[in-house]
């Protein structure tokens, strides 16, 4: 089902822009002919607009009362209950995930909504003691400023509402831009804003590739970057911000997730954990499993399993309720994978299910893979089980000892997502204290996180700023305050305060 194309446009200081001859368009994975929308191509000095419209809209919005900032989300949270099918149907043309995946998608963003409006009426810090009784010490968050928001296509409604959420509430204004890939759901997104009554100048949306988000990150007047990503690009980031002093940078980058199937597992749960893992979203969460580590005493029988489930799987039209997943987000990660396919094969991989381009008449216009699975003996210098690939192929790699399991999971320079499958307690306490990651699941898929519970890796993965909910600590700054109600000075530490006889 096509509609016609969205007319993109940027968003400045409470106008919409007339669109310039430069555009590109975002285009159905789905079908390569389908276009969603053509949109105008940002360069630096849109950006610098951008940024000059939040910064000037900062000061009064900072004042503004916190509950109303808060306000304004339940009015969010009303529209986006009511747009959730719109939403859900936009995405899925846009990205290709399958409308069942999108509507959670719309939900997921729609939880950071409700839980940002829930914070408007909740303390904004804490009081502390001071050694001295007639001091009173506070400690008090103050928003920073001007944040960038950008972010990918493969979360392109949730993603953003998790970094647009705790930056506005917080009293904060806002430069977006989403993802070359899916900018029609991200203008949807600051029409909703719009609509829920944000002032002029909070919200300011771009379009744009890379060139408008260096430009972004290159000004002085971006307190804050929020970025979700890919490694390179979230490096780039934090090295060009290495420039401004203040500058603060939350990067979630990529991944290399497992899950971790132990000898003692429940075996059906197990393969069920391990394709939802590697296959939802054509494994393009960048909490995606890449890797099932599986017990050596029960590999073969787990292997049989998960190859005839894969192979079942149905990979098609993301608008169709059949559908367990869609196809890939564009060409150049097709490419990609079926590159990694072919690497696997070099490396020694055994083949289980042989994962090529699906180009029957149903397929051929869109950027569908079907899922690619093989087994790999655990080594060194092996990249398909260390390097992100960012879809359908998964590597089953069996292990001796669950110490052995530690080893190589860490064994990459990623750090974010692991799931065990195991029903000992013992088990399940090893793999959370040996292993580095963000996000642990125990007897559940390494994918499926909620919004009020932090969302971020370490190593590659991420530096630090855990996303959705977190990311209220990276968008403000903790103050201390503090007061004396005496009517002499007196200081901590035994101090003295005499001026006179020191
Ligand atoms: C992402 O993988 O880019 O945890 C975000 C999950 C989702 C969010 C994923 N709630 O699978």
């Amino acid at each position: 089902m096509s509609a016609a194309p969205i007319t993109g446009k940027h968003y400045l200081a409470g106008r919409w822009a007339a669109p310039g001859p430069d555009t590109f368009a975002s285009r159905s994975p789905a079908n390569r002919n389908e276009v969603v929308g053509v949109f105008p191509r940002g360069s630096a000095a849109v950006a610098n607009d951008a940024v000059a419209a939040a910064k000037s809209a900062y000061p009064a919005w900072r004042r503004t009362s916190r509950i109303h900032r808060a306000e304004c989300f339940d009015k969010l949270a009303r529209i986006i209950d009511r747009e959730t099918d719109n939403l859900a149907h936009l995405m899925a043309r846009e990205c290709g995930k399958t409308l069942g995946e999108c509507r959670a998608e719309v939900i997921e963003g729609l939880h950071m909504v409700q839980y940002v409006f829930g914070t408007g009426r909740m303390p904004v810090g804490h009081i502390v003691a001071s050694e001295i009784a007639e001091k009173d010490a506070f400690v008090r968050r103050k928003p920073k400023g001007v944040v960038a928001v950008i972010t990918p296509w493969n979360f392109p409604f949730a993603v953003p509402l998790w970094m647009l959420g705790p930056s506005l509430v917080e009293g904060n204004t806002v430069v977006f831009k989403p993802s070359e890939d899916t900018p029609g759901v991200g203008q949807r997104i600051v029409e909703l804003f719009i609509e829920a009554g944000f002032p002029s100048g909070t919200v300011n949306l771009v379009h744009g590739e890379g060139p408008v988000g260096e430009a972004l990150v290159r000004n002085s007047g971006v307190s804050v970057v929020l970025f979700t990503g890919s490694y390179d690009v979230g490096r780039r980031i934090q090295q060009l911000s290495a420039d401004f002093p203040d500058r603060i940078v939350a990067a979630e980058m990529g991944s290399k997730s497992a899950v971790i199937v132990c000898e003692d597992c429940k075996l059906d749960l197990a393969v069920s954990a391990a394709i939802l893992s590697a296959f939802k979203t054509s494994g393009q969460r960048c909490v995606s499993a890449g890797r099932i580590l599986v017990a050596e005493r029960v590999f073969d029988e787990f292997a049989k399993r998960y190859a005839a489930t894969a192979k079942r799987l149905r990979v098609g039209d993301p608008l169709d309720a059949n559908s367990f997943t869609g196809p890939v987000i564009n060409e150049t990660a097709a490419e990609k994978v079926l590159g990694y396919n072919a690497l696997a094969k070099e490396e020694g991989a055994e083949i289980l299910v042989p994962g090529e381009r699906m180009t029957d008449k149903a397929h051929k216009d869109g950027f569908y893979l079907a899922p690619f699975v093989y087994r790999m003996e655990y080594g060194p210098k092996v990249r398909t089980i260390r390097e992100e690939v960012f879809g359908p192929h998964v590597a089953l790699i069996p292990f001796a000892t669950n110490e052995d399991a530690v080893k190589i999971y860490n064994d990459t320079e990623y750090g974010l997502s692991l799931a065990v499958i195991t029903e000992n307690y013992r088990t399940m306490r090893l793999f959370r204290e040996e292993c580095e990651f963000g996000m642990g699941y125990v007897n559940l898929p390494c994918i499926g996180a909620e919004v009020h519970l932090p969302f971020g890796g370490v190593k590659k993965s991420g530096n630090g700023h855990p996303s959705a909910a977190g990311l209220v600590d990276t968008v403000t700054h903790k103050v201390s305050w503090t007061v004396n109600h005496g009517t002499e000075i007196k200081m901590a530490q035994g101090l003295s305060a005499d001026i006179e006889g020191h």
